[in-house]
């Protein structure tokens, strides 16, 4: 099987995702790590475990359209069996989601429905939650709105601040994204409408 990770910037998720597909040797590779921004600081990360990387600049397009069908086109040069949005900082086509239907996983970081969109450890700071949390979900055309696969969440504590409460979050991320991408690659998950289930989990 092929995974393509796309990513914006840090990719600590997809350094999560190879490392653990390497430790676990998945029947899978990381054929790709995709950016929109040549100066990610994952895409070192990625080349330094002799992963191709490639960049599709999306200030250099014109249109949304132009750049998803560029990014699409980049994407399937590696026929990728999963699409894996990892802090990847782009509002999708509804085009460019319905090729990869049922294909395409994405974390955000909070527990979905709530907090959708960015700033979401402002926004449950803001709103006084005790728990907060991270979810990976397919991607459909609405944002942060796509079938539930995975949510691990965290305690908010009394002296939290965004900084703080980011990192334990993103320690959560780190570990139920690459489980969930193991189980897509396993074929452990199926969708029906909105509702996910996970085979023996
Ligand atoms: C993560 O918090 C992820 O949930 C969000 O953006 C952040 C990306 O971090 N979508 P990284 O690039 O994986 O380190």
């Amino acid at each position: 099987k092929k995974i393509v990770i796309l990513i914006s910037g840090r990719g600590s998720n997809m350094q999560a995702i190879v490392e653990t597909s390497i430790a676990q040797q998945w029947p899978a590779q990381i054929a790709a790590v995709i950016s929109n921004k040549a100066d990610a600081a994952g895409l070192a990360f990625a080349a330094s475990h002799g992963i191709p990387t490639a960049v599709v600049v999306s200030k250099e397009f014109s249109s949304r359209e132009a750049f998803d069908s560029a990014l699409q086109q980049k994407i399937d040069e590696f026929e990728p069996d999963l699409v894996v949005l990892a802090g990847f900082m782009r509002i999708l086509t509804p085009a460019f989601v319905a090729h990869y239907a049922g294909r395409m996983l994405n974390i955000h970081p909070s527990l979905l429905p709530s907090f959708v969109g960015l700033h979401t450890h402002q926004q449950a700071l803001d709103a006084g939650v005790k728990l907060h949390g991270a979810t990976v979900h397919f991607v459909t055309a609405e944002l942060d709105h796509g079938p539930i696969v995975a949510q691990a969440a965290v305690e908010v504590l009394n002296n939290d601040t965004e900084d703080s409460l980011s990192q334990r979050v993103l320690r959560q991320e780190h570990i139920i994204y690459p489980r969930a991408v193991r189980q897509f690659i396993e074929g452990k998950i199926s969708v029906s409408g909105h509702h996910v289930t996970i085979a023996d989990a």
